[in-house]
């Protein structure tokens, strides 16, 4: 059978393949534009329709509005369970009618073999090429692990997913069924510059010199750093998420991976996500390698490249340096990611450095994220052991090997003026200061 035969036998409708879907199934799932909106939404509507139950999907990165987290009346029917909460899951979490898998991104794939066991993974692919293969588009990150364990995988094929020529591929030949479903991409807003993140990105940028290895994390201050980088050069990637003010920096000539000491010439990734000008960028393009997350986010690679800065978001710090970037209090928001590996791979590296920014207060000014303890409930991301730099709009804070007295002097420096008073009465109460 020649590879077009091949497609054609393994072609179905979303409906179609619902019906072989069984109570206690394990489905794993691509996270963020690799996932499947139609085979999901068939699947969903399937449950919905029979008596079937225990149906638990593995997800991380939702950018789609599924059933399993938007109707709590299908909890216990089908139930989510994320590895990273964004916008749905996020609701379901707190809402107690889907599950939150704690880990680091790298271990991902580590779980996936030893943990669990899955039914079917359900990927989104580009186009079939003449060789049978299909290209994962924007991601690698837990991909393979899930190939080599699922027992069934089935593909959402969708000709406007990018070919990633230096990224996790799939042949023909590995999978059960295939669907089609064309349409764009989902893209992110548009990073917006105010004032606040122009002066934080202006702060780091004067602390990174021209040929460092850069990584940016999720977040609006990690995209606008980038976006301040512009004037750098020689710069290198190597980063868990590639995102837009990455092509730009590339775009513009700040970026072209000259002086990395590993993949020198490519930028590394482990997933891509953002404008649909990433996702053209990412097409055909062997400057750019996406690779399976244990080994992009492990520290012992990170750290291979001299210079390497890692900037990364946060939603509070305390007095000791402890970062919570995953609560707020005891509401859920997202998960560990691969911040504590890059500050780890960054500290390790021959002149790395590791920023976690964020603006010095929320909600219109009225809570302070320097906070003289962590809100009962909020995780600590980022230990006190391993935080390096924390840097708000009014500043640079090092904590790293510092004395907890000298960490409180350079946190209330970098508070807003407004918190500062506050800020201090609480650590000589505490007698964290002398
Ligand atoms: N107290 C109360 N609310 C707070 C707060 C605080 N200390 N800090 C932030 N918030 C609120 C914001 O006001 C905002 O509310 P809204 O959605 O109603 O506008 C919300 O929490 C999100 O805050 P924001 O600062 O806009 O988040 P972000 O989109 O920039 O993402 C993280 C920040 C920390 C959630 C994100 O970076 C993350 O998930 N990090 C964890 C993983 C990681 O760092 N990985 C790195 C490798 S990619």
């Amino acid at each position: 059978m020649n590879y077009n035969e091949m497609y054609q036998a393994k072609l179905t409708t979303p409906e179609k393949l619902a019906e072989a879907l069984q109570s206690g199934w394990t489905l794993g799932m691509d996270s963020g534009p690799s996932q499947t909106p139609a085979l999901m939404d068939a699947f969903a509507a399937r449950v919905r329709g029979s008596d079937l139950r225990d149906v638990k999907v593995h997800t991380m990165l939702d950018v789609y509005p599924y059933a399993f987290y938007a109707d709590d009346s299908l909890a216990g029917k089908m139930t989510g369970y994320s590895w990273f909460s964004s916008g749905g899951a996020r609701k379901a979490v707190n809402g107690g009618w889907a599950d939150f898998i704690p880990a680091y991104y790298r271990d991902i794939p580590g779980h996936i073999r030893s943990g669990y066991s899955y039914d079917a993974f359900c990927v989104a692919v580009s186009p079939m090429d003449k060789h049978g293969y299909f290209s994962l588009g924007n991601n690698a990150s837990y991909a393979q692990a899930m190939i080599d364990k699922a027992k069934r995988i089935y593909v959402e094929v969708n000709d406007k997913q990018p070919r990633a020529v230096c990224g996790a591929q799939l042949h023909i030949s590995q999978v059960d069924a295939i669907v089609e479903n064309s349409f764009p991409l989902p893209v992110l807003p548009p990073v917006t510059l105010d004032e606040v993140s122009i002066a934080i990105g202006s702060l780091i940028a004067e602390q990174i010199p021209d040929g460092a290895c850069i990584q940016l994390g999720i977040g609006a201050i990690p995209d606008a750093t980038g976006m301040a980088l512009k004037s750098k050069h020689d710069l290198g990637i190597h980063t868990e998420m590639f995102t837009d003010s990455m092509v730009e920096l590339i775009q513009c000539g700040a970026v072209n991976n000259s002086k990395k000491q590993i993949h020198r010439g490519k930028s590394v990734t482990t997933f891509a996500y953002g404008s649909q000008r990433i996702y053209d960028y990412i097409d055909d393009n062997p400057a750019i390698e996406l690779l399976p997350v244990e080994y992009v986010n492990n520290p012992e690679v990170i750290c291979k490249n001299d210079n390497m800065i890692s900037i990364n978001a946060a939603l509070e710090v305390d007095l000791w340096g402890q970062v919570c970037a995953e609560s707020v209090g005891t509401k859920h928001m997202s998960g560990s990611g691969g911040q504590i590996d890059y500050v780890r791979g960054a500290c390790q590296s021959k002149g790395g450095k590791s920023f976690i920014a964020f603006t010095s207060t929320a909600k219109g000014g009225t809570i302070s994220k320097i906070k003289p303890i962590l809100t009962p409930g909020a995780v600590c991301t980022t230990s006190k052991n391993d935080v390096d730099y924390i840097v708000t709009e009014y500043g640079i804070a090092h904590l790293r090997g510092e004395s907890l007295g000298e960490r409180a002097r350079q946190l209330i420096a970098i508070a807003h003026p407004d918190f500062r008073d506050e800020l201090r009465f609480e650590a000589k109460k505490r007698g964290i200061m002398i």
